[in-house]
């Protein structure tokens, strides 16, 4: 949708004002208009709407707005930013049945501890994606969507001015969270990585960003054996892309690694077939720090960004990397291969390697990295490993504040026995138990960084069936918390 906002909105055009209510919310604390509210709250008891979560009422009105849609947010102090994003995803999806093509959206409430600028944020940037669709490979017209034209309710405590600035920003945060899910969503015969490296050079050109993109030949310059060997079984080329935010004056030097793997077959360890085709999400990571240097950049924060990108994908061709094989990385630390399924943190090792030469404050990495981390924190929460408790609570507190949660699990050195090798330094997986734990451990032999968190976003990157929150798919997570993160630093 296309958002704005606007303390007074005009509803002779509106099709539908939508209105959030908690349980015993009364209309009359709206930011509306007085005689507008009179008529709807007339509506509204003769309808019978509790606000309960979930619930769903529209009425028709005489005169403007013509419709009205209430939207129930259940007990008013369980108000939380996960029962609105269920409403919000909610709205986009009656306006988009009803083709509504201008809505309204009016809400009274402000989350715990939030000032009105970060509520009215969230609910932007939000409600811009609610309508959100993977549409480029429907070719009927009667799949074509509406664009929406979404006006929020300004709440009285904003003026023009810092309204007109937030609108702004949540533009540019939703657009690069819609960028993340595009890329995730595309199929993995569009999105190479030869094709995600000739989209992030198209974004650097939009936003402003320095962009240098490796092909094979530069990769196996700078011996990165963990990429190379991954890529063994593809007849694509891997690359590894770079993109750099470096403003004058920056307060901080971060390094953002996405794994960027465009289909994960498994390779000669195999994947079942069922589902395989999920693994089209498997360069959500890139997506992630793609879609974050975008916006770093169009909002000018003024810390030095970088984005490192090892790309290819994951298949068991004739030449493909297999179990037993020894692959040296960049770092010159052997691995021995257990598993060609655990491809991510062959990738990663050499990029997180790599992010020495820039001598980061803070190293973050977003990867797609282990079903166990599914298995133990199904969709609602990012597995967040930290080897630095201060960073780990910003993480966890930019998540809270952006609808992203994150769940630290441990990354102790205990675990490294786990991936001990009998043959070489480490071995590619510590088996069964742990699964989300021994790959952070691994990914962390390979990490000098003081102050480095590692995000698995294996159940939050893209959701496999559709639920009250979010549509089937890509969710571009982690764009908000790594941009949160960076602002904490400005
Ligand atoms: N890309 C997968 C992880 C994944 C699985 C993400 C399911 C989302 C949903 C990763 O490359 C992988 O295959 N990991 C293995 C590691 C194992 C072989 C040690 C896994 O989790 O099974
Ligand atoms: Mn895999
Ligand atoms: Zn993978």
């Amino acid at each position: 949708m296309r958002i704005s906002m606007d303390p007074e909105p005009k509803f002779s055009a509106i099709a539908n004002l939508f209105i959030l209510l908690a349980e015993d919310d009364r209309v009359s604390g709206l930011p509306l208009d007085k005689k507008i509210r009179a008529r709807i709250e007339e509506a509204v008891r003769k309808s019978g709407f509790s606000g309960r979560q979930d619930e769903g009422v529209s009425i028709l009105l005489e005169g403007d707005p013509r419709k009205v849609t209430l939207m129930g947010l259940g007990k008013p102090d369980k108000v939380t930013r996960k029962t609105v994003r269920a409403a919000i995803n909610g709205i986009g999806r009656i306006a988009r049945k009803n083709r509504d093509t201008s809505i309204v959206v009016a809400f009274a409430h402000r989350f715990e501890g939030d000032t009105p600028e970060e509520t009215a944020l969230f609910l932007l940037d939000r409600l811009a994606n609610a309508d959100y669709g993977f549409r480029n490979y429907k070719t009927s017209a009667e799949d074509v969507w509406p664009n929406i034209e979404c006006v929020l309710v300004a709440p009285a405590e904003l003026d023009g001015k810092t309204s007109r600035a937030l609108t702004e920003k949540a533009r540019i945060i939703s657009d690069s969270v819609k960028l993340a899910r595009d890329l995730g969503n595309a199929p993995g015969n569009e999105m190479t990585p030869s094709r995600l490296a000739d989209r992030a050079r198209a974004v650097a050109r939009e936003a402003g960003l320095e962009v240098t993109i490796h092909d094979r030949k530069a990769i196996e310059k700078m011996k990165m054996g963990g990429l190379l060997a991954v890529n063994r079984g593809s007849a694509e080329e891997p690359r590894f892309i770079e993109l750099e935010w470096s403003p004058k004056k920056a307060k901080a030097t971060v390094c953002l690694v996405g794994k960027g793997i465009t289909f994960d077959s498994g390779g000669i360890s195999i994947k079942p077939a069922d589902r395989m085709e999920e693994m089209k999400f498997d360069m959500s990571g890139a997506g992630t720090v793609i879609g974050t240097l975008r916006a770093a950049a169009l909002l000018r924060l003024p810390i030095r960004v970088i984005g490192l990108i090892p790309s290819t994908e994951n298949l068991p061709g004739g030449r493909a990397y297999k179990p037993g094989d020894i692959i040296t990385t960049m770092s010159g630390k052997t691995v021995e291969i257990v598993n060609t399924d655990a491809e991510g943190r062959m990738v990663l090792c050499d990029a997180l390697h790599y992010s020495q030469k820039y001598e980061p404050d803070y190293l973050l990495d977003f990867a797609t990295l282990t079903g166990a981390c599914v298995v133990a924190l199904a969709h609602e929460a990012t597995g967040l490993f930290s080897n630095d408790d201060e960073l780990a609570r910003m993480l966890i507190e930019a998540g809270e504040k952006t609808g992203e949660p994150a769940w630290r699990l441990p990354e102790w050195d205990d675990y490294t026995e786990y991936i001990r090798s009998e043959w070489a330094d480490l071995k590619n997986s510590g088996g069964r138990w742990g699964g989300a734990v021994t790959a952070a451990i691994f990914l962390k032999q390979f990490v000098q960084c003081p102050s480095w968190a590692h995000l698995d976003i294996a159940g939050t990157a893209y959701m496999e069936s559709e639920n009250a929150r979010d549509p089937r798919g890509a969710t571009g997570t982690g764009v908000r918390t790594a941009l949160r993160f960076l602002e904490a630093l400005a």
